[in-house]
């Protein structure tokens, strides 16, 4: 420890860049023209609230929140959300976007999967989508852990993330195909690269390592999809 209040020395640095800076003004200010795509993203959302079936009395945390669409989609069937993530400026751009809407049941809170102090009481379910790549494995299992302690007994995990299910010798084509996938979704040049970045920088995993993890949080894993472009887990805490 560097003083009393202070993070451990050892402490995974969350606001570190590890790829696009998301702490930076402009990138958070052109994140949803790059990455929400209105003739899907809305209709994806509403599949997953409908999958979650959250009740209108819970309280949902989203954790890595980034500008909010989602947390904006589940504030409209949930009591309560806390927009959490490490960025301020996305928290302002999601800030203003829900103020925009007249959405006004979500506190936006900046903090990190391992920084968070969660102030509230045991949340009905978490959410995270394309965040825990930003950590390392080790370190994935350490905020799993935290968020199982900060949601209620038999509480709701969703998570969709970038992970990879392939035979290790198959790596060239499958880092091949979904690279084109992803320029061919966002129709822009700048994505193929972000892609690319993404494989070769950022901390995305295995599916038999995630599923593991997960348990060992003390998940059970109800559901794990690998099918699509991003791999989604559908969880309750055991
Ligand atoms: C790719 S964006 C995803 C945003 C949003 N979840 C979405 O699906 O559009 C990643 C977000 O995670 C945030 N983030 C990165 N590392 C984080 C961490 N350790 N804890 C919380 N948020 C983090 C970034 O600031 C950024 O807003």
């Amino acid at each position: 420890m560097t003083e009393s209040n202070a993070r451990p020395n050892w402490q995974w640095d969350e606001t570190a860049k590890i790829s696009t800076d998301y702490c930076d003004e402009t990138q958070a200010q052109n994140y949803d023209a790059l990455h929400v795509r209105p003739d899907r993203t809305h209709a994806e959302y509403e599949e997953i609230l409908d999958s979650m079936n959250p009740q209108p009395d819970w309280c949902l945390m989203d954790i890595g929140c980034g500008t909010g669409t989602f947390a904006m989609a589940a504030a409209r069937r949930c009591e309560h959300v806390y927009a959490v993530d490490i960025s301020q400026a996305m928290l302002e751009v999601a800030a203003v976007k829900a103020r925009d809407a007249g959405v006004s049941n979500i506190t936006f809170l900046q903090g990190g999967f391992l920084t968070y102090e969660h102030g509230g009481g045991a949340v009905d379910a978490i959410t995270s989508q394309l965040v825990l790549h930003h950590l390392p494995d080790m370190w994935k299992q350490i905020a799993l852990g935290r968020m199982a302690e900060m949601l209620k007994p038999a509480g709701v995990l969703y998570l969709r993330d970038v992970v990879f299910q392939f035979e290790h010798d198959r790596h060239a084509e499958v880092f091949d195909k979904w690279v084109d996938e992803v320029a061919e979704l966002f129709g822009q040049a700048c994505m193929a690269s972000q892609a690319e970045s993404h494989i070769r920088r950022e901390f995305s995993t295995f599916g038999w390592i995630m599923e593991g993890l997960l348990k060992r949080a003390g998940f059970d894993v109800e559901q794990a999809d690998y099918s699509r472009r991003l791999a989604e887990y559908f969880c309750r805490k055991i």
